[in-house]
């Protein structure tokens, strides 16, 4: 990983090393966490984080849905991420919000164990490559089934619930593929180890609806509402497997992964990047990087001089901490 300085913790600024903790940690053990995947673009307006309120939103209710008490509100997460970057000096970067049942109670009701809060930031390229945007990837339909509905909560960005990710992404990656494909436990499509899906078929775009277990993905959103404002047909309903192999194109939306073409889904050729997910990724790199005017609402700008405590750079650590909520009992 490229380290930066500072890691935010329980409302603290830590040198990058010495956040650390316990190995009794009760996420550890049990993947008793939620987190978030936020990205800070540099724009001519200065930096900016895409959708920031809608991510901490999201790892607010991920966390309700675990019946973990966030020891902070969105809005302090909010104000901490801006001074992270500041500190850290990040004009742009990917951002790791965190929350996990922390050291103190073991075993499955152990709800006097508290609930510590991490931020992270750091440099992260293209997650699926650099070339993937431009030529995109080849992805594998995924022997592993997404987590059912029945047994965990696919709305929630929760730790353990990527353990089924890295197993479809794991079985793929050693097959020679880029990206894995998961299908839902009926057996439609749902989405990638790490990001929604859309495949265009007779000019309309279609990508699973909430039903299908699929992460209610910030970007998944984000380009619908490109698509249609672009005059595009987008309709949410169930995906065959064999449409994967008929659509006219497939493309990936995540955090990570940004906006990725899929050019061959188990070994038969989807062709190169279409002129549909040309247009829509065009306009969607635009909103990142505060190119379309239309979208800049999305953007939360940091205002990267404001309160340097540390100078430009924002090298070393310091004390001061932003207040923690107490728990209710
Ligand atoms: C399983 C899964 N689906 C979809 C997404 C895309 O979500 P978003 O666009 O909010 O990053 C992600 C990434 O967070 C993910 O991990």
């Amino acid at each position: 990983m490229d380290q930066v300085d500072l890691i935010w913790k329980n409302g603290e600024f830590l040198p990058w090393d010495e956040a650390k903790v316990h190995v009794l940690t009760h996420g550890l053990h049990y993947g008793t966490g939620v987190f978030e995947g936020i990205r800070a673009y540099e724009t001519e307006r200065g930096p900016a984080i895409f959708r920031h309120r809608e991510h901490l939103d999201r790892l607010a209710k991920s966390a309700g849905l675990y019946y973990l008490q966030l020891p902070f509100t969105t809005e302090e997460m909010r104000e901490a991420t801006h001074e992270l970057m500041r500190r850290n000096g990040q004009r742009s970067c990917y951002i790791r919000p965190l929350a996990f049942r922390g050291y103190g109670e073991m075993g499955l009701y152990a709800n006097s164990a508290p609930v510590d809060v991490i931020i992270a930031t750091w440099p992260w390229g293209a997650y699926l490559g650099d070339e993937s945007a431009g030529r995109g990837i080849r992805a594998k339909v995924s022997s592993w089934r997404r987590n059912s509905p029945g047994g965990a909560i696919p709305h929630a960005k929760a730790s353990g619930s990527y353990l089924n990710s890295i197993l479809a992404k794991t079985e793929v990656a050693n097959a020679g593929y880029d990206e894995a494909i998961l299908l839902d436990e009926r057996g439609f499509v749902c989405e990638g180890s790490g990001e929604n899906i859309f495949v265009v078929r007779d000019g309309e775009i279609l990508t699973p609806p909430h039903t299908a277990s699929i992460l209610d993905g910030i970007n998944r959103k984000s380009v619908i509402q490109i698509a249609r404002d672009l005059g595009y047909t987008v309709v949410e309903r169930d995906i065959a497997r064999a449409e994967l192999y008929l659509a006219e194109e497939v493309f990936l939306t995540g955090t990570a992964a940004e906006m990725v073409p899929v050019r061959e889904i188990d070994d038969h050729d989807i062709g190169g990047p279409g002129e549909i997910t040309r247009h829509i990724q065009a306009k969607f790199m635009d909103a990142l990087h505060g190119r379309a005017e239309e979208y800049l609402e999305w953007l939360d700008f940091v205002d990267v001089s404001a309160g340097d405590r540390n100078g430009a750079a924002g090298t070393e650590s310091s004390d001061e901490s932003i207040g923690r909520i107490t728990p209710a009992a």
